[in-house]
């Protein structure tokens, strides 16, 4: 009987594997298994296991200062150190920075800011949040319902509505795409979508709209080119804000320094960070917004007598001297170009996929990337459910690789970005011996269309 509930779990399947240990690249399980990390944990163990830098600076700091919170206006140089060198590394003019715990909590941040920003300018109305289908941006009741698929959202009674959030398309040209249609028909198609919405929803209303540069949870998307220039050209038609959230993205996962650089998104609003800002060694996470915005909520928070949200381990002491730390390492040793050729390369290896009968679509940027499974190559057809999806993770963790099925039946690819080009070849290899035995079990099963 177990005393745990796990997270993310099917409550009929626990306790597939426990890991143990890790070093590198690789993780122990308890019967001595070794595993190519294929997934960085949860797309967040950027500069691997056991880096004893890390592990130095996370002792160093505990012995110096364990804790100390930042409620009323206490500070330690830690976090400040951390605020100015994340914002010297963002893609954004001069930010401000809060700091959390996890990516959901980072993104609730962003939501309370956006409705204390437009009380302190008298704007209440404009509080609507457009996010897009089959995003995700988290778990807590709030992120969950800015989340827009149906395992985070059924069943949990959200107030979507009642936070004001609002749907359009997700940019997936393979799936989203009507018949003959370019893909630059396609992205006209959904740009036009959005600002039918925009408009008919009164921009007035609309505060922020919410993407991840490239997906992660639905499957590694990655929208055809043009598509952001056009909805960044729509969003500042109607004074929307544009909120890139780079939990997955940031910090060298694309092939340059952040999604929005990838993906020519340019000047953001608001962003959030976790995940690779520490490389998982500490839980934390930070949301950036614009100074103007900052300085317009000064004096509501002196008339108030604060602002009144923070968590007790925003800007964390630990953390903050862990995720410093791991920002140093990635200028000082080169991490983001070094990963943007490992990037490229995984990439090219991976469209090999593209002629594997059980593959439809090859897709990814840097060190990102998915392989969708289909039972029709011709027809395009989609699995129904995850089975297919869960067997290929099942047969390349027993290849002694870790990679992660994401909705439905696509493999996602995210290996630490210290990732050696011969480990890629592990990789690579590992995961078309899993491919060809999902193959013949769909095969054997009657699984193909
Ligand atoms: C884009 C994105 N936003 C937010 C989150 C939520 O982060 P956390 O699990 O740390 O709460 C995730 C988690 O995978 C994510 O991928």
């Amino acid at each position: 009987m177990t005393h745990l509930i796990y997270p993310t779990t099917n409550f009929k399947a626990i306790e597939q594997i426990s890991i143990e240990r890790g070093d590198g690249c690789y993780v122990w399980d308890t019967e001595g298994n070794q595993y190519l990390e294929g997934l960085s944990g949860l797309w967040c163990t950027a500069l691997g296991y056991a880096n004893q830098e890390l592990i130095d600076v996370t002792a160093e700091q505990m012995k110096k200062l364990t804790f100390s919170h930042m409620f009323g206006g206490k500070t330690h140089k830690v976090a400040i150190e951390l605020s100015e060198k994340l914002a010297d590394m963002i893609p954004m003019r001069d930010p401000v920075i809060s700091f959390g715990n996890s990516g959901s909590d980072a993104n609730d941040t962003h939501i309370k800011l956006l409705r204390y920003y437009h009380e302190a300018i008298n704007k209440t109305e404009k509080r609507k949040i457009i996010a897009r289908h089959r995003s995700y941006h988290g778990v807590t009741v709030a992120a969950a319902s800015l989340t827009g698929l149906p395992v985070t959202q059924n069943h949990f009674d959200l107030p979507v509505d009642a936070l004001g959030i609002l749907r359009t398309d997700h940019p997936h040209y393979y799936r989203g795409k009507e018949r003959g249609e370019s893909e630059n028909q396609f992205v006209d198609r959904i740009v036009s979508n959005l600002e039918n919405l925009i408009i008919s929803e009164n921009p007035e209303t609309i505060a922020a709209f919410i993407a991840e540069p490239i997906t992660g949870a639905s499957g590694v998307i990655v929208p055809p080119e043009g598509y952001y220039e056009k909805v960044q050209s729509v969003l500042s038609k109607y004074n929307i804000m544009f909120w890139a959230d780079e939990v997955i993205t940031g910090f060298g996962r694309t092939g340059s320094d952040f999604g929005c650089t990838t993906m020519n998104i340019h000047d953001p609003d608001m962003m959030t960070f976790a995940k690779q800002l520490s490389s998982a060694y500490m839980p934390i996470s930070a949301s950036a917004i614009r100074r103007d915005v900052y300085e317009a909520m000064i004096d509501q928070s002196a008339a108030a007598g604060a602002f009144g949200h923070g968590y007790t381990y925003s800007g964390h002491p630990v953390a903050c001297a862990v995720a410093l730390r791991v920002l140093e390492i990635y200028d000082r040793d080169n991490i983001f170009s070094r990963a943007s050729a490992t990037g490229a390369y995984l990439q090219e290896q991976l469209k090999k996929f593209e002629s594997h009968p059980l593959v439809g679509e090859v897709r990814g940027r840097g060190l990102l990337a998915a392989l969708e499974l289909v039972p029709n190559k011709e027809l395009e057809h989609q699995f129904q459910d995850g089975r297919v999806g869960g067997v290929a993770q099942k047969m390349a963790q027993d290849n002694g690789l870790l990679i992660r099925t994401v909705a439905g039946s696509s493999i996602g690819i995210c290996p630490p970005l210290i990732i050696s080009k011969n480990q890629v070849d592990e990789l690579v290899d590992k995961l078309g011996d899993a491919l060809d035995k999902t193959f013949e079990y769909c095969k054997t099963y009657k699984l193909f269309t």
